[in-house]
């Protein structure tokens, strides 16, 4: 039968990653999804890199809306992040050339998601950004299949694994937080601009997204109330310890009467609760929905195979005809009907 053809943008930890796993299971992939699965072009930015996959196989292009548009790529996969530039560039290119679009890049759908369904809609493709919020734990298909039959009362969660890190590390080291900021840089956790995960606007990034899943609401960053973690002390964190909690960088989303309430701050959680036993990297998503009540996922938010993981996800149930929106509801009808929920002011 037909294969499946990406195009593969990007060629750092995820887009290696994916072509891993490609290159791994691709038998499995192929009887799982009754086709198969195959890598027809990849790009980056620099070809000579070795990057300790083989890639003779694969075509090359130098830009990235190029391989978005060959006509040997049915499904394009973006993983070369910013929210600007050749990310966005190259996704509309996919969508106008008649692709279906997977994506790992939370900061660009976060601000241009909605516009960028709305347009994949019309088209008559599909974004789907499983590896976009908490890596490898698949929550997008939790709101979007699991739990289509209820209706969704609460989204909350640890989303960065770097904050989560860097706090755990406070508490466990008694270290300060400049000393654990400054470890974590060392160690290669933290984004190229660090302000990204410290600052709370990643997982503001992932909140908006899931909120605007879990609620049928537009994607709206800019009203996530943020706030970082960069004036939690050793001290709050002692204080927090001696009254039996965590400090934790939570995400909350919820319906209040005021509408759709989003915010990303520094709270104090029970120690003995199970986000108040979230150690270092790990994400933990805590789903709650009026039939179901409360379902909570764990696990790695981050690194080459569980984002690589999320990212095959998407692609074998677009391999499979699964050509579910990755939104609540479709785009369009939210654009013509935003009064028809509570929420977005
Ligand atoms: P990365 O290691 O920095 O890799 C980025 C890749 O994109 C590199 O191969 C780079 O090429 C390529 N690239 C960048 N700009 C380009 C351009 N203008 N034209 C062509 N290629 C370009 O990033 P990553 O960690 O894999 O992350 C990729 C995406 O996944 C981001 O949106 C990120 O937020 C998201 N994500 C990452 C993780 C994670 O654990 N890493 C988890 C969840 C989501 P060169 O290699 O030649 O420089
Ligand atoms: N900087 C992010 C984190 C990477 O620490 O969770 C994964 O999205």
């Amino acid at each position: 039968s037909k294969p499946l053809r990406l195009g593969i943008a990007g060629l750092g930890t995820v887009g290696v990653g994916v072509v891993k796993i490609v290159q791994k299971h691709g038998t499995l992939l192929a009887a799982r999804a009754g086709r198969p699965i195959v890598i027809s072009a990849v790009s980056a930015r620099s070809r000579d890199k070795d990057r300790g996959v083989d890639l003779s196989d694969y075509a090359w292009e130098d830009d990235p809306v190029a391989l978005a548009q060959r006509d040997d790529v049915d499904l394009f996969i973006e993983v070369m992040g910013g929210s600007e530039g050749a990310a966005k560039d190259a996704t509309e290119a996919a969508i106008k050339a008649g692709k279906d679009v997977v994506s790992a890049n939370k900061a660009l759908l976060a601000i241009h998601g909605q516009p960028l369904a709305a347009m994949a809609e019309d088209a008559g493709q599909v974004i789907r950004f499983e590896a976009a919020v908490a890596g490898g734990i698949p929550v997008v298909k939790s709101l979007t299949e699991g739990l289509a039959g209820n209706e969704i009362t609460r989204v909350m969660g640890v989303m960065n694994g770097s904050c989560n890190y860097i706090l755990t590390r406070m508490e466990d080291a008694g270290l300060t937080y400049e000393a654990v900021f400054e470890e974590a840089n060392q160690l290669g956790y933290l984004e190229a601009d660090p302000e990204l995960d410290v600052g709370g606007i990643d997982a503001g990034h992932k909140l908006a997204l899931l909120a605007a899943i879990a609620f049928g609401t537009q994607v709206d960053f800019e009203a996530v109330e943020l706030e970082g973690i960069g004036s939690v002390t050793i001290e709050d964190i002692r204080q927090a310890a001696d009254m039996g909690y965590k400090i934790k960088l939570l995400g909350v989303a919820q319906l209040t009467g005021r509408g759709l309430e989003q915010r990303m701050s520094p709270c104090l959680v029970p120690d003995t609760s199970p986000l108040g036993q979230l150690q270092g990297g790990t994400n933990m998503v805590v789903l709650e929905g009026d039939a179901v009540s409360q379902i909570v996922l764990r696990g790695p938010g981050a690194g080459e195979g569980p984002t690589a993981s999320a990212v095959m996800g998407d692609v074998m149930d677009i391999a499979r005809g699964l050509r579910i929106s990755t939104f609540g509801q479709p785009a369009n009808s939210l654009r013509k009907a935003r009064a028809a929920r509570a929420a977005v002011s």
